[in-house]
């Protein structure tokens, strides 16, 4: 059998990725992007456009930030399982973000950054197949719940610039999950739930990974440009994400990714 010719691009690769709706389809594009590009079956050419959105399957229903219902306490039933569903949805929306980032930008970084953003996609996918199986041992699933339609919205505002991208997607939201995660994680245990509390921390291991492949690039792409990281990183997320950032901030984790507070102290709101 030949396959078409863009079929072997990263390009047409991630995009199969982003024009999948269905979640376990999905998973699978990304695992098989991937471990395409591991293997050495893609071909370092981004010849094809990525879609303004992803697809999306028809659950959840996806609700503006402020329209969501409130979610009650970690320590309910019904609590326990809307936070696991709010976790699934990030999950399934960062995978699309990953790829996004591989194939809309790709272009302008070398092959270093395609190993670093699939490796990145591919942990999300496992993420979410982690708080999805979770989700249905606690007798739900992705899709049972509404979901916030928020976090596309930060990529379609930096779609025309990489650094833009970079500072706003994993320096700022990934960074924050740094700062929130562990406290979560702390109340999944107090409700008794250490299931979902060892799989956070699971998650937040390779969270500190992802932020610090967004700072590498990050500083690589401004260093080329001749323009000081610090000063820029804070001039964009003036500009893109106006709301500030919310302390306090996870010092310790952020400067394991390499993340220092010269980046994001005096942006604190
Ligand atoms: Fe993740
Ligand atoms: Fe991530």
């Amino acid at each position: 059998m030949t396959l078409p010719d863009d079929m072997g691009s990263v390009g047409a690769a991630c995009r199969r990725v982003l024009t999948t709706a269905d979640p376990r389809a999905k998973l699978m594009a990304a695992r098989a992007a991937a471990r395409g590009w591991r293997l050495g079956r893609l071909v370092f050419r981004f010849d094809v456009a990525m879609p303004d959105r992803p697809a999306r399957p028809d659950v959840p229903e996806l609700l503006p930030p402020n329209g969501m219902p409130r979610r009650g306490r970690i320590g309910s039933e019904r609590g326990r399982i809307a936070m696991l569903h709010a976790l699934a949805h990030i999950e399934f929306v960062a995978i699309d973000l990953a790829f996004d980032l591989i194939g809309r930008f790709g272009e302008a970084f070398p092959a270093s950054f395609v190993d670093d953003w699939m490796q990145v996609g591919s942990e999300e996918a496992m993420h979410f197949a982690m708080l999805d199986r979770r989700l249905r041992q606690a007798g739900s699933y992705y899709g049972a719940l509404p979901a916030h339609d928020g976090l596309w919205q930060a990529a379609g505002d930096t779609a025309h610039d990489p650094l833009a991208r970079l500072a706003i997607v994993p320096m700022v939201l990934e960074a924050r999950a740094l700062d929130i995660t562990p406290a979560t994680a702390a109340r999944f245990e107090e409700a008794g739930d250490l299931v979902s509390a060892r799989i956070l921390r699971r998650i937040m291991a390779d969270e500190i990974c992802h932020v610090a492949a967004g700072t590498k690039w990050f500083r690589h792409g401004a260093n080329r440009k001749c323009i000081n990281p610090v000063t820029h990183y804070r001039m964009l997320v003036e500009r893109h994400f106006c709301s500030g950032l919310k302390p306090p901030f996870n010092d310790s984790a952020r400067r394991q990714a390499g993340l220092t507070r010269d980046f994001y102290d005096a942006l604190a709101t």
